[in-house]
C-alpha cells in the first residue's frame, strides 16, 4: 500500500515568527484532530530546520523536508545546502527538481540525477518534481514531455533506491496562478507517469510509488483530486501557509 503524503512547500516565506506560529499550530492540529493515516511533510526555508523540527516533536506522522539540496556533497559552494547538512538537522525528506528551481536556477536533468543520488545517500527521501508548462499542453505533448524529465533524471536509478522516490507532478501552469488542473487531468497524467515507472521498473515498483499533485491544490478542491486512483496526495505551496487550510488539505482523503 503506498503512502498518502501532502507536503507544505513554503517557498521563500515566513519570519522567525512566521514559521514558529504556523508550525505549532499544523502539529497541534494533527494531534488534536488525530489525523494520523497521512505522512505530513514540512519544507520550510532551511534556516528553519531546527525549530520546526523541535516543533514537530514525537507527532510520528509528521516530518521535517528541505526545499532543494545541492548537487555537491560538501565544499566551497556559497548559499548552498548539502544533502548531509539537511539529513544532520532531522530532515526526512527533500523536494527535488522543482519548476522554480529548474526555471530560475537553470537546473539541468543531470545535475538533479545527482541531487538525487545524494539525498539517498544520505538517508533523505527525494519528492521528485515534474510537469509541463503550458504551452506543452496546449501543443498536447505534454505526457512526452514529463516522462523525459522521469527518464533522464531517475532512470539510472536501481530498482532499491528507486523504490523510496516520491514523485510530483506539478503543471507549471497551475502553480501559483490559481488556475487548478482537473481532477481528470491529475489522474491522466498520474496514470502516465505510473505506466511509465512499470515500464522501467515494473508494476509492483511502480503501484508502490507515491504520486503527488502540485498546482492550485486548495480546500475546495483537495477532495476531488485525492480521490482519483492515482492521486496519492498533494505538494502544496500557498495554502500550506495557512495552517487551517493546509490540515483541510490533509483531512481530505
Ligand atoms: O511545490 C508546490 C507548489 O509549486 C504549488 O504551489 O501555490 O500553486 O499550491 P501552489
Amino acid at each position: 500500500m503506498r503512502k498518502k503524503i501532502v507536503a507544505g512547500n513554503w517557498k521563500m516565506n515566513g519570519t522567525q515568527e512566521e514559521g514558529q506560529k504556523l508550525t505549532s499550530e499544523i502539529v497541534n492540529m494533527v494531534k488534536d484532530e488525530r489525523v494520523s493515516d497521512v505522512t505530513v511533510v514540512l519544507n520550510p526555508p532551511f534556516v528553519h530546520a531546527s525549530n520546526v523540527k523541535k516543533l514537530i516533536g514525537g507527532v510520528d506522522n509528521i516530518f521535517l523536508g528541505g526545499q532543494n539540496c545541492s548537487d555537491k556533497a560538501s565544499g566551497a559552494y556559497t548559499g548552498e545546502t548539502s544533502a548531509s547538512i539537511l539529513a544532520s538537522f532531522g530532515a526526512a525528506y527533500v523536494i527535488i527538481g522543482h519548476s522554480e528551481r529548474r526555471e530560475y536556477f537553470a537546473e539541468s536533468n543531470e545535475q538533479l540525477t545527482e541531487k538525487v543520488k545524494l539525498a539517498l545517500e544520505n538517508g533523505l527521501i527525494p519528492i521528485f518534481c515534474c510537469g509541463e508548462p503550458l504551452e506543452i499542453r496546449e501543443a498536447g505533448t505534454h505526457e512526452e514531455y514529463v516522462k523525459d524529465q522521469l527518464t533522464e533524471s531517475l532512470f539510472g536509478l536501481s530498482e532499491a533506491d528507486f523504490a523510496k522516490i516520491v514523485v510530483a507532478y506539478e503543471p507549471i501552469w497551475a502553480i501559483g496562478t490559481g488556475k487548478t488542473a482537473s481532477s481528470d487531468q491529475a489522474q491522466d497524467m498520474h496514470a502516465a507517469i505510473r505506466a511509465h515507472l512499470a515500464s522501467k521498473y515494473g508494476q509492483e515498483i511502480a503501484n508502490g510509488t507515491s504520486i503527488l499533485y502540485g498546482g492550485s491544490c486548495k480546500p475546495d478542491n483537495a477532495q476531488e483530486i485525492f480521490s482519483k486512483p492515482d492521486v496519492d496526495g498533494g505538494l502544496i505551496g500557498g495554502a500550506s501557509l495557512k495552517s487551517r487550510d493546509f490540515v483541510d488539505i490533509i483531512k481530505s482523503f
